[in-house]
């Protein structure tokens, strides 16, 4: 599997990692994995089942029992699609706290790397370059000013028919990256080996052609 290439997108909250990664995916014809998806059915399984958010060993019990459907954008949970819920900051906070624990993380390992298929693989999360696939092609850190992120996770809720509100969103993303940087496994940051993408200004469209050109630079470079 080492020779199949990794294109891993980490970065803080509603920086645009998974929109761009999708497009990187797309435009290759490579797999996709949304890693943080991973963790919020988790946070959102441990809520229907009424597991407590810091009962490590039940909740990477469930971790690694998630009966769960990637399909066309879309995610199921036991059967039921569950996209849209999924995204609300109450799961996203969920999520970030039983990241938090050690065998949680070790539950979704092999999960995430059984993504890793033939013709390669695009993967967007915090710690995809770091720990999950250190081997990665191309590693890029994709991030955007915390208000910008604010503004973009406030446009995406309320076009879901989320009611949401500004300003208590950013307080929550300031506070989910914080815990995400602080924590001692898989922290949130830039790895050395990472290309920094700051999109506070940039279109997606951008964005994909920036991700693109350094994937391709790479293989170039590396090429007969
Ligand atoms: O889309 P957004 O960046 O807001 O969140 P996400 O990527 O869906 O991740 C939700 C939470 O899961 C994050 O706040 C992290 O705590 C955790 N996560 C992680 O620890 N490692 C990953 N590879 C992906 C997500
Ligand atoms: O995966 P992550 O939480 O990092 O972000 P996302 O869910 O892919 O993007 C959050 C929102 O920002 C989406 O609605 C994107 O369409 C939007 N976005 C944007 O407006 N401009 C960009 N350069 C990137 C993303």
């Amino acid at each position: 599997s080492t020779d199949i290439p990794v294109i891993a997108i980490d970065g803080p909250s509603a920086s645009g990692k998974g929109t761009v990664a999708a497009l990187v995916a797309r435009a290759l014809g490579f797999h996709y994995l949304d890693s943080g998806a991973l963790y919020r059915l988790t946070a959102l399984a441990a809520q229907r089942r009424g597991v407590a958010l810091d009962d490590e060993a039940a909740l990477a019990q469930l971790a690694r029992n998630l009966d769960v459907r990637f399909e066309g954008g879309e995610i199921w949970l036991d059967g039921e699609r569950v996209s849209d819920e999924l995204r609300t900051e109450r799961i996203g906070n969920g999520a970030s706290k039983v990241a938090a624990l050690p065998a949680v993380r070790t539950a979704l390992l092999e999960r995430q790397r059984a993504f890793r298929q033939a013709p390669g693989l695009v993967t967007d999360g915090r710690d995809m370059g770091s720990v999950v696939f250190p081997d990665a092609a191309t590693k890029i850190f994709l991030t955007a000013s915390a208000e910008e992120r604010a503004q973009r996770r406030y446009k995406q809720l309320m076009e879901k028919g989320f009611d949401a509100n500004l300003s208590n969103l950013l307080e929550e993303l300031s506070e989910r990256d914080a815990r995400d940087a602080a924590r001692s496994v898989a922290p949130l940051k830039q790895g050395a080996d990472a290309i920094l993408l700051e999109t506070t200004h940039l279109s997606i469209d951008q964005a994909v052609a920036t991700v693109l050109a350094c994937y391709q630079a790479r293989q170039s470079g590396q090429g007969a």
